[in-house]
């Protein structure tokens, strides 16, 4: 595995990868990779002739008072898990290399950022699509992994990618999960141990909702409701939202009539964690 932290040094290791007809994959990350990182990793590597994978935790998408400069890093249990899976090339660029003094341009998709995380991280959305548009003008993907744990992320990306006419397939891959349910996140070290018992609701609520949905409720309110009872159950647990809407435009919806989106975001303690299951 080659690790480069310049913009220059990607494109390099990229342009010998074409030279040889090679197809990239690429997998962006802000590291502390785990479980589900390793999964998207794997998967680039099976469909791709190089694998890069990014390692940078991206300032302009945590908001005032978030968890930018507590994100848990460790590049060298990082760069071992990447190389472990199959990656090619690691980059991992300093901020300034991304960020230069002067920096001014933003990339924002509209209306479907403003709901779900959008609603309580206003300028969330603004720093992912304008660092993975940037990384994407970076490495020129053909194929680039992201995980349906960030559901909303996924679509909004894939919304960037229609709109803006770029070359590279969005792949999403399905959560990967702890074996009690809990979807796999770098967040999940910041819980102790009855947070972490308690997080499960989580996917126990979505669990709920599916069999609801399966036995006729047609309700949106009606199953949204269902969950944050189930979550509200839970003592340790403060609900952010529980949100249903059309899949994969997120517009509202009367009735569950089409695909839909069954969202929620939950607090334990300063932790949050968000979950989804889509609905067919
Ligand atoms: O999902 C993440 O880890 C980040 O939002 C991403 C896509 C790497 C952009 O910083």
């Amino acid at each position: 595995m080659i690790e480069v932290d310049t913009i220059a040094g990607m494109r390099a290791q990229v342009a010998g990868a074409r030279r040889e007809g090679q197809t990239v994959g690429f997998v962006p990350t802000m590291g502390y990779l785990h479980e589900g990182h390793l999964t998207l990793i794997r998967r680039a590597r099976e469909e791709s002739g190089l694998v890069v994978v990014s390692i940078f935790v991206n300032p302009t998408q945590f908001g005032p008072g978030e968890d930018f400069e507590a994100y848990p890093r460790d590049l060298e249990r990082d760069a071992a898990l990447a190389e472990g899976a199959g990656t090619d090339v690691l980059f991992y660029p300093p901020v300034r290399e991304m960020y230069p003094d002067g920096y001014a341009t933003y990339v924002t998709v509209e209306g479907m950022t403003a709901k779900l995380c959008g609603a309580s991280r206003p300028t969330h959305f603004r720093g992912v699509t304008t660092v993975v548009a940037k990384l994407f003008h970076i490495v020129e993907p053909d194929l680039a992994f992201f995980g349906e744990k960030d559901h909303q992320q996924l679509l909004v990306i894939k919304r960037m990618v229609t709109d803006l006419n770029l070359k590279v397939t969005v792949v999403g891959v399905p959560t990967v999960r702890e074996p009690d349910g809990l979807a796999m996140s770098s967040r999940n070290v910041y819980l102790n141990g009855s947070q972490r018992a308690a997080a499960v609701v989580l996917s126990r609520s979505l669990a709920a909702a599916r069999e609801a949905f399966a036995a006729g409720e047609r309700d949106p309110a009606g199953l949204a409701a269902l969950v944050r009872r189930m979550i509200e159950a839970e003592p340790l647990a403060a609900v952010d939202y529980v949100e249903i809407y059309s899949w994969p435009d997120l517009a509202d919806i009367g009735r569950l009539d089409r695909p839909v989106l069954l969202a929620v975001a939950v607090r334990f303690g300063r932790t949050r964690l968000i979950d989804n299951t889509v609905l067919r």
